[in-house]
């Protein structure tokens, strides 16, 4: 029986308007919410060059009758409202009934399908909206939806898309935030044949948090379980002292819906109160539970924003439930996501070992065995090493299963021939370190320290001048003095320092992509860097003028979501750029420096090319004249 009606005009007026196909990601993210609303238990994602050439989700759920699969494409088709009184407790991640038709209007869209009281299913055709045919079609229960040359007929919104890997990379963002509160649903993600994730269903977040984020994250993250008003809120923060330089990290979820919502970041702020700097966020993940009433989901066509009844509330119970949480964890000691500890006597298996050195790699059928551990190995702290002979490229694209609902897909319309022409194909940059920070500020013309007076707060050191009271941002100089020693360095050729002992550091695979791919720029400035499968990166060596005041766990996440960011507008990852965010989160801030060192600072300062202002563009030091001093003690 079909369950899919078009809505009345009355009420699809009361639906927020807009167009939600804005790019690739956009499409992944309204058909992995149409696989979840159909019950799916696991979610395949498919993507050819960054999604505009194919996106393709299948699911193993309830799946449409032959009418159904037509009305699905028909504007405000939608299973899921009905009415207006149902509007104000939605429980379905969708209720527009526009994605479909608004994604077959600008692609060439397929939608295969079957339910489980159908011997057969059925496959309709659109491209460009217009409707091309429908034929009866084997394949499993459930739905894949088959999107193609997205954009073809739009070259003006094709035009818009960013380079391939910004694309890509939010598309993986996407499914990661889809995924994430959906832990019970098994989700692959495969992009160009290479397998990003494959992050089977399980009955708590923890090991998919693990997969996505690493083990370093997962092992500074303390649980959260918090109910007030009528809220419940799970998941887990950051242990104090864990920050990262952006709100990247703080992934919110409303019933199970992927938010950002400015109440829910007032209060986790508030909860850390003053355990977090000042620009330094720290990570969360954490899953708000409310009655669907209290919140409204019909503000934004994409859903990305909410409305909630009572913003203050939910702050408070947020602050509320990081407060518990930190106590908590003061009182017992070891954090929630860690993974359990290799088994001490018998036989391992290798993952088990990779998994307990922090190797992030999925061994093949031929690596695959179980080793016996001595009692030295047992009772050894594990070396960080792994032999060499273990780590070997990806393995080949896998593939389809004949029993997968994309297989008949694809063995009807076979993929375009790999010597079509690569237009998209991204250059790999020329390493550039001319320096292009030389910013048209205004001159400083405060004249320069004679004296060093004190220092405040251990952030600004006070000097006299020539012309008044000088104050000098001990951090943004510092940064300054080692950008411009980095880049002078790496042009006459890098010198790297070795690490005493190589290091290894979990990285999100967003990071681990962006790392890898401008490698020979690291390179170049003196990084020496391994990757070790996933997530995990081996430090060798840093360049040689790279003062690191803060753990590489921290240094390294910042550096590259600041690289992240500038890519994402448009801001080159090259030589100049990548030195700069390197110096930027080596530094601590609030460090503590001797008066010796003050004045040491203040020589090198001086030395620099533009040593007032840091690499950000920000002055480093400011003068109050004496002007200015004696208007304000009311002298003049
Ligand atoms: N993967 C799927 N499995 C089963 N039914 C689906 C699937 N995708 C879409 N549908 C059906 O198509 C309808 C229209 O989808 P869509 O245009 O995304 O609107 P909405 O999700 O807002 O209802 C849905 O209401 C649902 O009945
Ligand atoms: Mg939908």
């Amino acid at each position: 029986m079909s369950k899919i009606k078009v809505m009345p005009e009355q009420l699809s007026n009361r639906i927020a308007a807009g167009e939600v196909i804005e790019r690739p990601a956009s499409v992944v993210k309204e058909l992995v919410e149409n696989a979840i609303d159909a019950g799916a238990k696991r979610i395949r994602i498919e993507i050819e060059r960054a999604g505009s050439r194919l996106i393709c989700v299948s699911d193993d759920g309830s799946g449409m009758d032959a009418d159904d699969a037509l009305l699905c494409l028909e504007p405000h088709g939608t299973s899921k409202l009905f009415t207006e009184k149902e509007i104000d407790h939605i429980t379905t991640l969708g209720f527009r009934g526009e994605a479909l038709p608004s994604i077959a209007s600008v692609s060439r869209f397929t939608v295969t399908t079957r339910t489980a009281d159908s011997p057969e299913g059925v496959s309709v055709k659109v491209e460009g909206g217009k409707f091309l045919g429908s034929t009866p079609a084997a394949g499993a229960i459930g739905t894949t939806m088959l999107v193609r040359d997205l954009f073809y007929n739009t070259p003006a919104r094709r035009k818009f898309l960013r380079s391939p890997a910004t694309e890509s990379h939010h598309i993986e963002e996407m499914v990661i935030a889809m995924a994430l509160p959906r832990w019970e649903v098994g989700f692959e993600l495969r992009l160009d044949g290479r397998q990003a994730f494959n992050s089977p269903g399980a009955s708590t977040p923890a090991a998919r948090i693990r997969e996505f984020f690493g083990k370093q994250f997962a092992e500074n993250m303390w649980p959260v379980d918090h109910v007030e008003n009528n809220m419940h809120i799970t998941g887990f923060i950051a242990a104090p002292g864990f920050t990262r330089n952006s709100r990247h990290e703080q992934r919110t979820f409303v019933n199970r819906r992927p938010i950002e919502a400015p109440a829910i970041y007032r209060g986790l702020k508030e909860g850390y109160a003053t355990l977090t700097d000042a620009g330094r966020y720290a990570p969360a993940i954490l899953f708000i539970e409310m009655p669907p009433e209290d919140v409204d989901v019909n503000v934004h066509p994409a859903k990305r924003e909410v409305r909630f009844k009572y913003d203050y509330s939910v702050s408070r119970a947020v602050t509320a439930a990081v407060n518990n949480a930190l106590k908590r964890s003061r009182e017992s000691s070891p954090a929630a996501l860690r993974e359990p500890s290799l088994p001490i006597t018998g036989r391992v298996p290798l993952d088990k070992i990779l998994d307990t050195m922090q190797v992030h790699y999925t061994p093949k059928d031929t690596e695959q065995g179980e080793f016996e551990l001595t009692p030295v190995i047992r009772n050894a702290t594990l070396p960080k090493t792994v032999p060499e002979p273990v780590f070997t490229p990806p393995e080949p694209p896998e593939e389809l299963p004949p029993g997968d609902p994309a297989y008949a897909i694809a063995q009807e319309e076979p993929p375009v021939a790999e010597t079509e022409p690569e237009t998209e194909k991204e250059e790999v940059p020329e390493v550039d370190f001319s320096e292009r920070f030389n910013f048209k500020a205004a001159p400083y013309t405060g004249g320069w320290p004679t004296e060093i007076l004190g220092i405040l707060d251990n952030t600004y050191i006070l000097a006299a001048g020539p012309q008044g009271l000088i104050m000098i941002d001990q951090h943004a100089a510092h940064e300054r003095i080692m950008f411009e020693k980095l880049l002078e360095q790496a042009q006459k050729g890098a010198a790297a320092q070795p690490l005493l002992l190589p290091q290894m550091v979990e990285l999100p695979r967003s990071h681990m992509g962006l790392m890898l791919k401008y490698r020979h720029i690291f390179e170049k400035l003196g990084f020496d860097v391994e990757p070790m499968g996933n997530t995990s990166l081996m430090i060798n060596a840093l360049p040689l003028d790279l003062k690191v005041s803060r753990p590489l766990s921290e240094v390294f996440p910042d550096m590259l979501q600041e690289l992240l960011e500038n890519s994402e507008n448009k801001i080159p990852v090259d030589g100049a750029y990548v030195a700069r965010a390197a110096c930027r989160s080596a530094i601590k801030a609030h460090e503590t420096l001797p008066p010796e060192g003050a004045a040491e600072l203040l020589r090198q300062l001086g030395e620099c090319q533009q040593g007032t202002l840091c690499p950000h563009g920000r002055p480093t030091l400011i003068n109050i004249n004496y002007n200015e001093i004696e208007k304000r003690f009311g002298r003049r």
